[in-house]
């Protein structure tokens, strides 16, 4: 691609010649993106797929200077993206698109000869999903390494960003070997990608840490060279850097796992699980991040990459005991959350409720296993009548009606959750709420509601790690026997405590 062809590629909504551009939040939040680049040295690139990772990674690439082609089979994407439209959510995206493609480094194609037009480095950004058995479906990847590597004969560099088994690299350089033009040649790259939905454009110019995994130093070297210098780079062969991405993944569901089934103790102490897990996190060796109860993870990355995790393991014959716990607790931490309704309410069947949000989190229009859905269908299965609302997910088929506010969810109801912890939610009024519903119960999942105001509203609240005081249990025994002890000594006995005490 040249810089020509990737002026005259779109319709850029907007000029992007300013030097700082404000990220407008999802919900309103605003943050400024500094302009990067030149790149050291500036590389013609092929972007494959734009989704979350494809999009941001083309947009922040060409942001640093480089010449970024991206590919995009989906018909309906690409229009949009050719009308200056971003077809996902996703904080400063629009801006940093925008400015590239109107400086020209940035375009977007469906043809794949195009695209490979004048790239050298191709990024592989399409979905890895899981399927029914836990396993990656790694289809998409190899039909868009099959298509980049026949449409030129140039030599490549063919980076996987999309999260796929250690092992995969192998795999695709041996696809490549096959359909490559004699004397062409191939080096595969691993750069697992770690950004955040809904802070990815933060994410890409400030990540933690660049992984770059290759059995070729000189390709490794090519990839890491071209971000901005400052993060750290951790270099490693190319199984290495594969397994960085599904062990950290791993380790974050782990980690909020540990949480609910420290809330879980808590339900069962009649303590409350937010200064408790705060007390924890506060722990410089451990931190509080991803250290809090709810309705368990979702998303479409840390459920499919722990299982995929499960199932290479399973592969190697080395079980992994803990992530398949993590996996085990958080399907309880989502089923939790209608036993606690049947709790509050009983039979769930003929009753109303009203869930709000939809999202897997707040911030993101992505609903992908989502625990919020998923608590629409475990409701609706139990024969609840729901209505479901969220600000900004996208459009999704669900078993019950999606409605445009969060009063008209409530409307009627007997009870309302809240599944995503949208601060939309935190602001609504509990009286002006409590006047439109049938009763006066809310379950706040995501713990998002000042719970003293809904009380005082009259709602019965009901979270995730806030027990009622339940009697004393076998653990505590000793100190309960110690004061029964004392006080048989007292009386002037023999200090023996009977069963019965
Ligand atoms: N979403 C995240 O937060 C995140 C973070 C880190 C890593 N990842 C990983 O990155 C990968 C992509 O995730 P995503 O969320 O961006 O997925 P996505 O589904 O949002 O985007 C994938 C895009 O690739 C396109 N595509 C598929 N095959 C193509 C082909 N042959 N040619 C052109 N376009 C093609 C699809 O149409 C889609 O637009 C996955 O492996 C995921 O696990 C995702």
């Amino acid at each position: 691609m040249t810089a020509a062809s990737a002026a005259n590629a779109t319709t850029p909504p907007q000029t992007g010649s300013a030097a700082r551009v404000a990220v407008p939040g999802a919900t309103g939040s605003a943050g400024p993106v500094p302009a990067h680049g030149p790149a050291a040295e500036p590389t013609d690139l092929c972007v494959v797929g734009a989704g979350y990772v494809g999009l941001t990674a083309a947009a922040c690439f060409a942001d640093l200077g480089h010449r970024v082609c991206c590919l995009e089979a989906s018909p309906a994407r690409l229009e949009l993206l050719q009308r200056g439209r971003i077809p996902i959510v996703e904080p400063g995206l629009d801006h940093l698109v925008a400015r590239s493609v109107e400086e020209g480094r940035l375009a977007f194609t469906g043809d794949v000869r195009e695209a490979m037009a004048d790239a050298s480095i191709v990024f592989l950004c399409v979905g890895t999903p899981p399927r029914p058995d836990g396993t990656p479906d790694l289809g998409q990847l190899e039909r868009a390494a099959r298509e980049v590597v026949t449409a030129t004969t140039r030599d490549l560099v063919l980076v996987t960003k999309s999260t796929v088994p250690p092992g995969t690299g192998e795999a695709l350089e041996i696809l490549c070997a096959e359909v490559a033009a004699p004397g062409q040649r191939v080096d595969v790259v691993s750069n697992p990608e770690f950004l955040r939905e809904s802070r990815a454009v933060e994410d890409f110019f400030h990540p933690d840490r660049i992984v770059v995994g290759s059995e070729d130093p000189e390709a490794g070297q090519r990839v890491a060279a071209l971000y901005e210098p400052g993060p750290p780079v951790v270099l490693s062969d190319r199984r290495g850097a594969e397994l960085v991405k599904y062990a950290s993944n791993a380790f974050l569901a782990v980690k909020i796992s540990f949480a609910n089934e420290i809330a879980g103790l808590c339900e069962r102490l009649g303590t409350d699980a937010g200064p408790v897990l705060r007390g924890v996190g506060l722990d410089n060796r451990i931190g509080s991040q991803f250290l809090s109860q709810g309705p368990g993870y979702g998303g479409s990355c840390l459920p499919k990459d722990l299982s995929g995790l499960l199932a290479v393991g399973e592969a190697v014959g080395y079980a992994a005991p803990l992530a398949a716990a993590a996996e085990a607790i958080n399907e309880r931490a989502r089923r939790s959350v209608v036993e606690k309704l049947e709790v509050a309410l009983g039979d769930l069947a003929g009753v109303r409720v009203g869930v709000l949000g939809l999202a897997f989190k707040p911030g993101t229009d992505d609903t992908r296993d989502s625990p919020a859905v998923d608590l629409v269908n475990l409701l609706v299965e139990r024969g609840a009548a729901v209505r479901a609302q969220d600000p900004l997910a996208a459009p999704i088929a669900l078993p019950a009606p999606r409605v445009a506010d969060p009063l008209e969810a409530a409307a009627g109801a007997d009870a309302l959750v809240v599944a995503t912890a949208w601060t939309d939610y935190a602001a609504l009024d509990p009286a002006t709420v409590g006047e439109v519903m049938a009763r006066r119960v809310v379950l706040d999942a995501v713990g998002v509601l000042p719970a003293d105001r809904w009380r005082d509203a009259g709602f019965v609240v009901y979270g995730v790690g806030r027990g009622a005081p339940t009697s004393f249990h076998p653990v505590v025994w000793a100190p309960i026997e110690w004061a029964l002890r004392s006080r048989a000594e007292a009386a002037g006995g023999d200090g023996r405590v009977v069963a019965s005490a």
